[in-house]
């Protein structure tokens, strides 16, 4: 296992549409490597998710968790999942504004409209299909790093950038007023 490097904005492998795993290869050492080293690095830099795209890799592979995180302390638990080959379909017309991060786009958040309820079709790291109905957070989660495997970051997703913070400047002047709102 390998901590890796994560692309920071800027690099145009960020924008790139990842390549679809072929199912077959699911089992082979350099992808259950590449899994495991996606899930190290993600935790290393307590990261709530984190895709193949992210790690100069242009595959359709991501891993979502998050555990006592505390980058997002508030933030309801979601298993360690590994996504290959997501598909992301929204299940309602609902948006909701929550503030998100990415490791891509270090020390900042910003808050961005996602769907509340998507439906989650991909593969497991055994091949297994996996179908399962994502909400709220989680489902938060699924659609960030979804997008990164189609060359999107969640700046794109911002209504405006008018909330875009350095974290320092939004804990001191956002995270109280939100909780506050609560
Ligand atoms: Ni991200």
């Amino acid at each position: 296992m390998a901590i890796l490097k994560v692309a920071r904005l800027g690099h145009p492998v960020l924008r790139k549409v990842a390549e679809r795993v072929d199912p077959a290869s699911i089992p082979t050492p350099a992808v259950q490597r590449l899994i495991d080293d996606l899930i190290e690095t993600m935790r290393e830099y307590d990261g709530a998710g984190l895709a193949a795209t992210q790690v100069h890799t242009l595959k359709q592979i991501a891993v979502v968790e998050v555990l006592g995180n505390p980058r997002y302390p508030d933030a309801p638990a979601v298993p360690l999942m590994v996504l290959v080959n997501p598909i992301v379909t929204p299940l309602t017309d609902e948006m909701e504004e929550g503030w998100e991060g990415c490791l891509s786009v270090p020390d900042m958040r910003g808050m961005v409209p996602r769907f509340t309820s998507v439906r989650l079709q991909c593969l497991d790291r055994e091949g297994q299909t996996v179908d399962v109905i994502a909400k709220d957070f989680f489902a938060r989660v699924c659609q960030h790093e979804t997008d990164h495997l189609n060359g999107m970051v969640y700046l794109d997703r911002m209504r405006n950038l008018s909330t875009l913070s350095y974290v320092a400047e939004w804990n001191k002047h956002w995270l109280g007023l939100r909780e506050q709102d609560d």
